[in-house]
């Protein structure tokens, strides 16, 4: 992996998290830059395995399915894909805030902000890629398509694993991308 370029293309996709966002943008199609974060998530994991206090979550977590039946998937047209990847996106984000506020682990705390900008990132990265700005609900509990967590590995096993199914499927999906390909 060429690391100089991809650490490039993470500086320009936080640039765009900033709130006045000049446009128009340019699509991200790298899918190291998903790679990037999985690896990130996944690191996470192992901050969690390694740590023995103030690593609990203070009460149960709404988080989006993870499993992907491609039949259902492939029937989806975009705006259904990017609205279920979307409200999963803003389901971890809610469930990371509560994660942050509960977990006192030095080592863990960092890694879950780590997280927490990640998953900003990723929604910039959609944002490139001219998918619609995403609405939240008005209650997470009403969300299709949605479970419980109530442990810091169940959590962070549904991060990694929402973001290696549904978010990398989107983005292979993208038609800012599929044109980028040919
Ligand atoms: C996608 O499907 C939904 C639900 O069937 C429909 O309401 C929407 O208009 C469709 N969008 C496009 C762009 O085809």
């Amino acid at each position: 992996m060429e690391f100089p370029r991809l650490l490039t293309l993470l500086l320009i996709v936080l640039e765009w998290t900033r709130p006045a966002v000049p446009s128009p943008l340019r699509p991200i199609c790298d899918l190291r830059v998903l790679n990037h974060f999985i690896k990130e998530a996944r690191d996470t994991e192992v901050a969690m395995k390694l740590c023995r206090e103030g690593c609990s979550l203070s009460e149960s977590v709404t988080v989006p399915q993870t499993r992907v039946d491609f039949d259902v998937w492939e029937k989806k047209n975009s705006s259904e894909k990017a609205q279920e990847v979307q409200s999963g996106l803003w389901l971890l984000q809610q469930a990371f805030g509560l994660l942050q506020s509960s977990v006192t682990n030095t080592e863990l705390h960092s890694q879950i902000e780590n997280s927490i900008r990640n998953l900003h990132s990723i929604n910039a990265v959609l944002r490139s890629l001219n998918i619609q700005e995403y609405t939240p609900p008005a209650s997470a509990p009403g969300l299709e398509g949605t479970w419980t967590v109530s442990s810091t590995m169940d959590l962070l096993q549904v991060h990694v694993n929402f973001l290696r199914g549904k978010v990398r499927l989107l983005l292979l999906d993208a038609q800012a991308c599929q044109q980028d390909v040919s």
